[in-house]
């Protein structure tokens, strides 16, 4: 079973953003998955948290470059979560490279789920009255 099930009540009403939000959930769900799977190794495993750390950055370019052309008022707020997040999962992968061992995987996979989730519903969805 997946960690993340999608739910359309998640939806932006933008298909690039929709889109990249499904994205987002596909990934951290794969690495779920290869995390429980023995025969992955620690290489499949720090490819695909770069493919995370690569497409949260590109999802996050796409975003704030709708904002500019919108009137949202939070824009500015809501992009330092975006740099935010951009920092913590850089310095997970980071600490993978280094010292896999160091790295509690199922905090990382719970706080990327939560994280996900919450921006979503509650911030993206900030931002939908405008689009
Ligand atoms: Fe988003
Ligand atoms: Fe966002």
């Amino acid at each position: 079973m997946a960690l993340i099930a999608w739910d359309d009540a998640w939806l932006v009403g933008h298909g690039t953003i929709d889109y990249d939000h499904q994205m987002l959930v596909n990934i951290t769900n794969q690495i779920y998955e290869i995390r429980h799977d023995p025969t992955i190794k620690n290489a499949q495993v720090f490819q695909t948290l770069q493919q995370l750390v690569s497409y949260v950055e590109r999802h996050f370019a796409r975003e704030e470059a709708i904002f500019e052309k919108t009137d949202y008022p939070d824009a500015a707020a809501h992009k330092q979560m975006h740099r935010e997040l951009e920092r913590v999962v850089r310095e997970i992968v980071d600490l993978w490279r280094r010292e896999p061992d160091l790295l509690n995987f199922d905090e990382v996979i719970e706080f990327l789920r939560r994280w996900l989730i919450e921006h979503i519903l509650k911030h993206d969805h900030k931002y939908k009255p405008f689009l």
